[in-house]
């Protein structure tokens, strides 16, 4: 009933931690998957070890998180070591975020990871706080192809690419990542935000500028999966932004996504929303007297 596949991989649940999101040790993936996910993606993990922002880095806003944490990660050498830690104790897909400055440093990045175990890479190109990688890459198509394509040439193992909402049309860069060898598609990660305190008149992040997340951004990353399988009708897509209960991932489905990803959910409840999120969906698609959470893939695409 909730079993799918994305881009090769098997999932016993569509549902699937976000990057970032308890998301560096083996130990924290797995709990996440005995709480019911169907996969983990890790924080991202870049060539070198990176410190991050100083605080303030999350700030909560109206109807979700700000956050600039800066991509604060170990390097791709200390990691892998965690990596073949996880692939001995978990019992789903691990997907290994990655993100690099360059086309070579993604592709080293993603080479290693694949090389320590991991499932499949989720190229980060799409966050919106740190200078020269992320959404620099992912909003610009032509360094979106070189990158994509230079990881395509060294992995053989599920790729997907993870865009950012913060451009004019998201099938425009959708189609740059398929057409350079994307297998699978996440959409999207957070919206670029500011918040300002009163009281001190300043910037609340130290980055001064973040990334929204949460219930606030749903509508949006729900938009960006329905214009995806509108331009595309055969790519993957996992959908990501504001999935907070099994309504919100049931309203993915129908827009066009196989799986969904969860981050700011566990961040203000618990890890409990994994199953009951799942719970929801298989009591919805039964009710509604289908055989499988498949079949209610691209539903409101139908006239
Ligand atoms: C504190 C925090 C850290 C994050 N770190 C990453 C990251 O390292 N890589 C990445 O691709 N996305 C990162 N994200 C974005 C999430 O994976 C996700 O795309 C975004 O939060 C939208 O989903 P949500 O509304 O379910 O949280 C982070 C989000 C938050 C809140």
């Amino acid at each position: 009933m909730l079993s799918t596949s994305v881009a090769g991989l098997a999932l016993a649940s569509p549902t699937m931690l976000a990057s970032g999101i308890l998301g560096y040790s083996a130990e924290s993936l797995n709990r996440v998957a005995r709480a019911g996910a169907g996969s983990v993606v890790s924080k991202s993990i870049g060539v070198e070890p990176r410190f991050g922002y100083p605080n303030p880095t999350v700030v909560q806003a109206e109807a979700g998180l700000i956050n600039a944490v800066g991509l604060p990660n170990p390097g791709i050498d200390l990691y892998s070591e965690e990596i073949k830690f996880a692939k001995i104790i978990l019992k789903i897909p691990l997907i290994v975020s990655i993100f690099g400055y360059s086309a070579d440093e993604y592709a080293t990045v993603a080479k290693k990871a694949v090389g320590a175990g991991a499932d499949a890479v989720e190229l980060n190109v799409s966050c919106p706080h740190v200078q020269f990688t992320g959404s620099e890459i992912g909003q610009n198509p032509k360094l979106l192809t070189e990158v994509v394509e230079g990881v395509k040439a060294v992995v053989n193992k599920p790729l997907i690419v993870k865009l950012s909402p913060n451009v004019t049309d998201i099938a425009v860069t959708a189609k740059a990542a398929v057409k350079a060898g994307a297998d699978a598609l996440t959409a999207v990660n957070t919206l670029k935000a500011l918040a300002i305190d009163p009281e001190t008149m300043r910037p609340i992040l130290s980055n001064i500028k973040g990334g929204l997340s949460g219930p606030a951004i749903k509508p949006v990353a729900l938009r960006a999966v329905y214009d995806i399988r509108e331009e595309l009708p055969d790519v993957p897509i996992i959908g990501c932004g504001g999935v907070m209960d099994w309504q919100d991932a049931v309203q993915f489905f129908l827009a066009g996504a196989s799986a969904v990803q969860v981050g700011t959910a566990v961040a203000f409840d618990d890890l409990e929303v994994f199953a009951s999120i799942n719970k929801g969906v298989e009591n919805y698609v039964r009710k509604k007297h289908y055989g499988s959470v498949k079949e209610i893939v691209n539903l409101a695409h139908r006239s």
